[in-house]
């Protein structure tokens, strides 16, 4: 698929599920939860999940840190967050649906560049840029030059996000590769200081992502078509010959696919890196 075409179906991905998570289960947030043990592993807890990685990264954003740059801030509530923590928050956001949130929540005193990180432009410098699960989107090539560029000296780079551990898997999609990651980074300016992984308190979020296909997404469109076969036989032949190979995709990714927590633990990591750019 290319390029454009796979960063429509990401972004309608995000609104669909921006729309479902906050109208059905109060979901202000894109990123996934951070489980405490105790917490039971159940959609309906996913808002108290999200709610705990906010607090985890707001306890580690450094005290010298007062202008942050939240890249693919999402719908903003976590922007929105830290500027009523009274932090100066700027944001990057390159799709146009979430960048009305956007602006609705913050305001004028926020800025928001409604373009890619990598085509940001701008005078300004910040203490520090945020990826909040939005690392995975940017290129890695670009990063470190775009991130040293809008960094004021010993800026830091938070980043909280998943990588791959080994060739990915099919069904598990997502991440840059964890060892190309590290290469970059270390022939950098920055320096890693700290290094958290999240991947056990990540990985339940797999789990309820697998049953909620399982048990209703697919039950739905199974219905769907048992509708369309009693009322349109001859669209429905259509519909499933002209998109045989993307349905027979679908079918090995999310019915055979490995997509549960212990394969996320198994190809993936989650982690939470703390970045500083040498002075
Ligand atoms: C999984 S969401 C995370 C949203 C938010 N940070 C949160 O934690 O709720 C990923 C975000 O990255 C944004 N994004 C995708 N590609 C991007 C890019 N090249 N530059 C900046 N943001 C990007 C998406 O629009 C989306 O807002």
């Amino acid at each position: 698929m290319k390029e454009s075409k796979r960063h429509i179906s990401r972004e309608i991905g995000l609104e669909i599920g921006h729309l479902l998570g906050k109208g059905l289960f109060k979901l202000d947030h894109l990123h996934y939860g951070l489980w405490k043990k105790g917490l039971e592993p159940e959609i309906l807890n996913l808002h108290i999940a999200q709610e705990e990685y906010c607090k985890f990264i707001i306890s580690h954003i450094p005290a010298e840190a007062k202008s942050i740059l939240d890249v693919g801030c999402g719908a903003g509530a976590f922007s929105k967050r830290l500027v009523d923590l009274g932090y100066k928050v700027d944001c990057v956001c390159p799709t146009e649906y979430q960048n009305k949130l956007v602006e609705q929540r913050l305001g004028k005193s926020s800025e928001v560049f409604k373009c890619k990180f990598e085509e940001v432009q701008t005078g300004k410098k910040y203490d520090m840029i945020m990826f909040c699960e939005s690392f995975q989107y940017i290129k890695l090539d670009q990063v470190i030059d775009k991130a040293s560029s809008l960094l004021n000296s010993a800026g830091y780079m938070l980043i909280c996000d998943f990588f791959k551990k080994q060739t990915d898997v099919g069904s598990l999609k997502g991440g840059h590769k964890l060892e190309k990651f590290m290469g970059i980074i270390t022939q950098s300016p920055f320096r890693i200081i700290e290094d958290i992984d999240i991947t056990a308190e990540t990985a339940p979020n797999m789990d309820i992502l697998d049953r909620a296909t399982k048990e209703v997404m697919i039950p739905i469109m199974n219905a769907g078509e048992r509708f369309l076969h009693s009322r349109h036989p001859i669209i429905l032949k259509l519909i499933k010959w002209k998109y045989r190979k993307k349905l027979a995709k679908a079918e090995d990714k999310y019915l055979k696919g490995k997509r549960t927590g212990r394969d996320f633990m198994e190809y993936k990591t989650y982690r939470f890196f703390l970045c500083r750019k040498d002075k």
